[in-house]
């Protein structure tokens, strides 16, 4: 249950050769790419939109894991199913229950996978906490979104343990990524409190050797979760 999985985050390399990005994922046997879409006004960056993905896609068959840091993601939802995303997340700050319904319909129809994310200081909305059964991955954000190379927000930690203990207590399968400033230093502190899927910007794409890097992440993953 709930394998550990690492998702390179490929907003951190030369962003004029996004292609390199995921063949490093590929050879270092990352299970899926992390996707940063950003649009300027849900936070201060912007980054690329389904016309990449697409091209990406034609490259690459690891899982698409698309992290939609979008304010309207009701009108983009259809055009990155269409690009070739697996797994969408939304943010849990521009819903409610009815948006949220709207759009797991949406992707559920395409067979895709439905993720939320919360930032490091939203708590796990009600309505959400009621719909986890729906929502095959849960995206913990341990930095503010916007830019790749930032410091693990550790004030997150006592959220991250509260969500693990709900979705086990609930038997539920629900992966919980870690998104933000995961390096090999902090590993053991989000995977001995549940977190199961890293996301990696800086932690891969920022060391000397990429393909190595994701195997080192997996290695002390593995290491934390045996203790
Ligand atoms: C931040 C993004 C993250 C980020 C991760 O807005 O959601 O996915 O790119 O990069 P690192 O691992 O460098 O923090
Ligand atoms: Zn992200």
């Amino acid at each position: 249950m709930r394998p550990i999985r690492i998702a390179p985050s490929i907003l951190a390399w030369d962003l004029s050769d996004l292609r390199g990005a995921v063949e490093i994922a590929d050879q270092g046997g990352a299970e899926q790419v992390h996707l940063d879409v950003i649009d300027g006004h849900f936070a201060p960056n912007i980054t690329f939109g389904p016309g990449t993905v697409k091209a990406l896609r034609r490259r690459c068959d690891l899982k698409f894991d698309t992290h939609l840091m979008i304010d309207s993601p009701q009108v983009y939802v259809d055009k990155f199913l269409e690009a070739g995303s697996d797994l969408l997340s939304f943010h849990a700050e521009v819903l409610d229950g009815t948006k949220f319904d709207d759009l797991y319909r949406s992707v559920r129809t395409k067979g895709k996978e439905v993720g939320l994310a919360i930032k490091p200081k939203t708590e796990l909305p009600k309505w959400a906490a009621e719909r986890l059964d729906r929502i095959s991955t849960l995206v913990v954000m341990t930095v503010n979104p916007g830019f790749s190379g930032q410091t693990m927000d550790m004030t997150v930690m006592p959220k991250l343990k509260k969500i693990s203990g709900l979705i086990e207590s609930r038997g539920l399968p629900t992966d919980i990524e870690i998104d933000g400033g995961v390096e090999p230093e902090n590993v053991q502190e989000v995977v001995k409190r549940g977190g199961n899927v890293l996301v990696a910007g800086a932690g891969v794409f920022g060391k000397k050797d990429p393909v190595k890097a994701i195997s080192v992440l997996r290695k002390r993953a593995l290491q934390a979760k045996s203790r």
